[in-house]
């Protein structure tokens, strides 16, 4: 079984990326041979910005290797270091309707978010539908915002095997229902474009400023709150701290007696034990960035091994070859 992944170098990943996507990924290495890559290529839909690129994506690389992914297991590269998946995007495009990609949510949520509709914007979801479909992968972990980009793929790679002959596999998303909308700051749905995250590797004192700053409502510590599963603190604690934690607070917080204060307080001090050993992990690795780019570097050349004969298998399907 191949799994794979992408994540985009956008900025310090948050703890809605470790939760909707990492930590899945990461564990998935057991199961199957993972393909997990920095998708800087669709980055270029809305950052401008060069050199942030290239800081983010090194970030992003130490950031995972961090948390947990094992070179020796998975296949780590930087998308745009295997180009035959922008070759495949064009025989791709051709057999996407425009409509397909017209309801696509994310591309209308980025505009309502001020991000400009350029036609990589859009075609956004062809891209990705090559990044999975040029590795055969079988599947596809992903949050559940990227759900309805598995299910293009999918419908992209049945119109090419309509038209050409059975050329891909169909992949299936893998979403964990229970993590796969991590709440944000504000209660929304954690974003880097919402502002409302928390960093996985945040700095000690700004990310204790931003927990204990959440807000919550005017009730008395004393007074009983029937609603505690939704309060944001407990849902948050919920994922960083051991279950039982999490149901204590949460049963402390319904009983009445439980300040706000003091749950905010569990929640950063399980928020930075619990990301101790790879915040360690981390500072090693930043050090030994020739290591990292090597990974990288070995990734994407076993990466393109695949690419280069399933794209070679389209062509020749399509009559290029
Ligand atoms: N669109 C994904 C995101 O923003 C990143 C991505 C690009 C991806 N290509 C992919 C995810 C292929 C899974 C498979 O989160």
């Amino acid at each position: 079984m191949r799994i794979l992944s992408g994540i985009q170098p956008s900025g310090a990943l948050h703890l809605g990326n470790y939760f909707g996507m990492m930590r899945p990924a990461i564990e998935l290495q057991e199961e199957g041979e993972a393909f997990y890559f920095i998708a800087d290529y669709h980055s270029m839909t809305s950052l401008f910005d060069a050199g942030q690129r290239r800081r983010n994506t090194l970030d992003v690389a130490l950031d995972f290797l961090a948390c947990g992914l094992d070179p020796k297991r998975a296949v780590f590269w930087k998308q745009s270091d295997v180009p035959e998946v922008t070759e495949l995007s064009w025989l791709l495009t051709t057999v996407t309707p425009m409509g397909l990609l017209e309801k696509c949510h994310s591309y209308k949520d980025k505009i309502a978010h001020g991000i400009a509709p350029s036609h990589g914007l859009f075609a956004y979801p062809v891209l990705m539908a090559a990044d999975i479909l040029i590795f055969d992968s079988n599947v596809v972990p992903v949050g559940r915002d990227q759900k309805q980009h598995v299910e293009v793929t999918r419908d992209i790679a049945i119109k090419f095997n309509e038209a050409y002959g059975l050329t891909f596999i169909l992949p299936e998303p893998r979403i964990r229902e229970e993590v796969a909308v991590v709440p944000g700051l504000d209660g929304q749905k954690m974003s880097k474009s919402y502002g409302n995250t928390i960093e996985i590797f945040g700095d000690e004192k700004a990310t204790r400023k931003k927990i204990m700053g959440i807000l919550m409502d005017s009730r008395t510590p004393q007074e009983p709150k029937p609603d505690a599963e939704k309060n944001l603190a407990v849902q948050l604690l919920k994922l960083v701290a051991p279950a039982e934690v999490g149901k204590d607070f949460e049963d402390r917080l319904r009983a009445g007696g439980l300040g706000y204060g003091d749950l905010k307080k569990a929640l950063f001090e399980h928020y930075w034990t619990t990301f101790a050993p790879a915040r360690a992990r981390r500072a090693e690795l930043a050090t030994n960035l020739d290591y990292v780019h090597q990974v990288l570097r070995e990734g994407a050349s076993r990466a393109q091994t695949v690419a280069v004969k399933v794209l070679e298998r389209a062509k020749a399907a399509a009559g290029l070859k």
